[in-house]
């Protein structure tokens, strides 16, 4: 079983990274194999509504969007990791977020998924909600913890001083570890995917 954790930080060891990583070792604890993926400094672009994503992904190929959704198919569930900014997730993940779902969002479907915000102060709860958002369209249970999956600090050596937020991150990492063995179990049980009616697409215009 293995969690793919995305950092959508420029910072490669940054808060985000503190947070995900101490999720990492405790998932490894519990025996999960684990990737944190990092989004990097490049530039990333955003959805071009062009309608051209092909059984490879998106037409894009100049940063790693598909290389991500490569690694999506493979990995059991998912940690999407954001520092705040402005009250929201960085711009590079929602860019990098919505063209993975929108070209590959058959890879994350059932497969449970957590976001982690963190900010000097404030802003973790409006950018939380705006990440969930894709867990909710897309089939995926949402992992909570034992307070909001957030950390506060400046960068990563501050993050470490927030030892609530921390606790926060083992605790989660221990409920999506959880998840995972209930899921694997079910499967052995061969309990099947729920089922799923998809055709009714209604735009409200009409
Ligand atoms: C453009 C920008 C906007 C920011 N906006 C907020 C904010 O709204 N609230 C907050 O608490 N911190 C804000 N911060 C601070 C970062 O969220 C904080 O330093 C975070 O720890 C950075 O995480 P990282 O090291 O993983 O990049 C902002 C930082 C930047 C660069």
């Amino acid at each position: 079983m293995k969690i793919l954790l995305l950092n959508g930080s420029i910072h490669r060891n940054g808060t985000t990274h503190a947070a995900l990583e101490e999720v990492a070792q405790t998932l490894q604890q519990e025996g999960i194999e684990t990737e944190i993926f990092q989004i990097g400094a490049g530039a990333i672009r955003d959805c071009m509504d062009c309608g051209k994503c092909s059984e490879q992904g998106c037409i894009f190929t100049d940063d790693a969007v598909n290389e991500f959704t490569a690694k999506a198919k493979e990995a059991d569930g998912f940690i999407f990791g954001t520092p705040v900014y402005y009250a929201h997730p960085s711009g590079r993940i929602q860019s990098f977020l919505d063209r993975a779902f929108f070209s590959q969002g058959a890879v994350f479907r059932y497969k449970p998924g957590a976001a982690v915000a963190v900010a000097r102060r404030g802003g973790t709860t409006a950018s939380l909600d705006v990440l969930n958002k894709y867990f909710g369209i897309s089939q995926m249970p949402t992992v909570g913890s034992s307070y909001w999956n957030m950390v506060h600090g400046m960068d990563g050596e501050e993050a470490h001083l927030d030892i609530e937020g921390m606790q926060t991150m083992r605790n989660l990492a221990h409920n999506m570890a959880w998840l995972l063995k209930c899921i694997e179990a079910g499967k052995q049980q061969g309990i099947p995917l729920p089922a799923s009616e998809r055709g009714n697409r209604m735009n409200f215009i009409h």
